[in-house]
């Protein structure tokens, strides 16, 4: 059955668990970064990662539609259908999605993968193009992230670029280096060293394809380092972070962002009174949350908003166990059927969890954002 509620109604109108959006937060967010690169003069290819909406893609772009990030393919299908372009695909490219892509590649005016292996290489040789068209190709680095890239210091990571760049059909469009090390980071200014390193790392590794006479694109980021840029980073073309317009506790732990901008909240209501263990019983469980942040906040899975004093100790798949850090709870203060707002730990794991997320104007329900889902 459908759910009544309507626009203009209040958030409490809503059955819970429930994901709601502060648009307000969101396009301040986002029109935030927009000015911040428009001043370096780098440009913002937002990602989409956390959302995975259109709505919310069209506020990053300034409604443009162009010149942005996916992580999966199905966002990239999903954006393409949409009248979105000049996309790329930044995951090292799976060989299971050649075809896909090639598909893409052929339709769009510019879509972009991305590679850190030669046998990628080879994959993307053997489905040449059609109608004269090149696959448009990234180089990862890692630069210190240490995750998916070929290491920047790498001889390895000069020839590949080289093969990339020489091979027929096939054009070295940039090189991109995600500095996801920026979340082992606490304050501006561990955050602002990284972005200098994975800034002058990429940079070093530019001035070497110049020397065999290779030019491209460069693109640095991640949420951290691109809320607090360094001057060094006017030197790339491009930057590429996303979760900022939602942020999250994390990103506040982190340094990026203050608890006010955090933009996305989860709805949940008290079901049950546990006085033989001191706990309150919320209708979210991890199907609502995510168990992301297990273990990294004094408050448990998340921040009860409003509520300091409570922690939110465990989850299950539909049950969450809610406790005070210390002393009795009050059961008279928390009456069945009534709200706890949870602030979530990361907010990409959380909207990963909800089929639909509810936007909302200072607390009045603006409508509805439904995100695409899949691989
Ligand atoms: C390859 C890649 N690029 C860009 C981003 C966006 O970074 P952030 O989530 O810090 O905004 C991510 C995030 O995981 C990523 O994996």
């Amino acid at each position: 059955m459908r759910s009544t509620v309507m626009d203009g109604q209040p958030l409490s109108a809503l059955c819970t668990p429930a994901m709601v959006v502060d648009l307000d937060k969101v396009k301040k967010n986002a029109q935030r970064m927009i000015e911040k690169f428009e001043k370096l003069g780098v440009k913002l290819r937002p990602h989409m990662k956390t959302h995975k909406t259109i709505e919310c893609a069209d506020i990053m772009t300034g409604g443009s539609r162009r010149c942005i990030v996916v992580s999966t393919l199905g966002e990239a299908c999903f954006y393409a259908d949409h009248g979105f372009d000049d996309i790329l695909y930044a995951y090292s490219l799976p060989f299971d999605k050649v075809e896909r892509c090639a598909i893409l590649s052929e339709r769009l005016e510019l879509f972009q993968v991305l590679l850190d292996h030669p046998d990628a290489l080879k994959q993307l040789r053997k489905r040449p193009l059609k109608c004269g068209r090149r696959w448009h190709v990234w180089l990862k680095l890692d630069c210190g992230n240490g995750r998916a890239g070929i290491l920047h210091s790498e001889p390895e990571a000069l020839r590949l670029a080289q093969s990339i760049a020489a091979a027929d059909g096939v054009e070295l469009t940039g090189v991109y280096a995600h500095c996801g090390n920026t979340y082992n980071c606490r304050g501006v200014q561990q955050i602002q060293r990284v972005a200098k390193d994975t800034t002058t790392f990429t940079m070093q590794f530019m001035e070497k394809l110049k020397i065999f006479g290779i030019t491209c694109k460069s693109s640095i980021g991640s949420t951290p380092s691109c809320s607090h840029p360094v001057q060094d980073m006017v030197h790339l073309t491009e930057v590429h972070p996303g979760n900022y317009v939602f942020y999250d506790v994390q990103q506040s732990i982190i340094g990026s962002c203050s608890v006010e901008d955090i933009a996305v909240r989860v709805l949940t209501r008290i079901i049950g009174h546990c006085p033989h263990r001191n706990q309150l019983l919320i209708d979210c469980g991890w199907t609502g949350l995510s168990l992301d942040g297990a273990g990294k906040l004094p408050t448990g899975y998340a921040v009860i908003e409003g509520h300091p004093d409570l922690m939110l100790l465990s989850m299950t798949q539909e049950h969450g166990k809610v406790e005070p850090l210390s002393g009795k709870l009050d059961f008279n203060m928390y009456p069945l059927g009534s709200l706890l707002t949870l602030i979530p730990y990361h907010s990409c794991a959380t909207a990963a969890m909800h089929p639909v997320y509810h936007v909302h104007s200072e607390g009045v329900l603006m409508g509805k954002w439904k995100p695409t889902r899949g691989w």
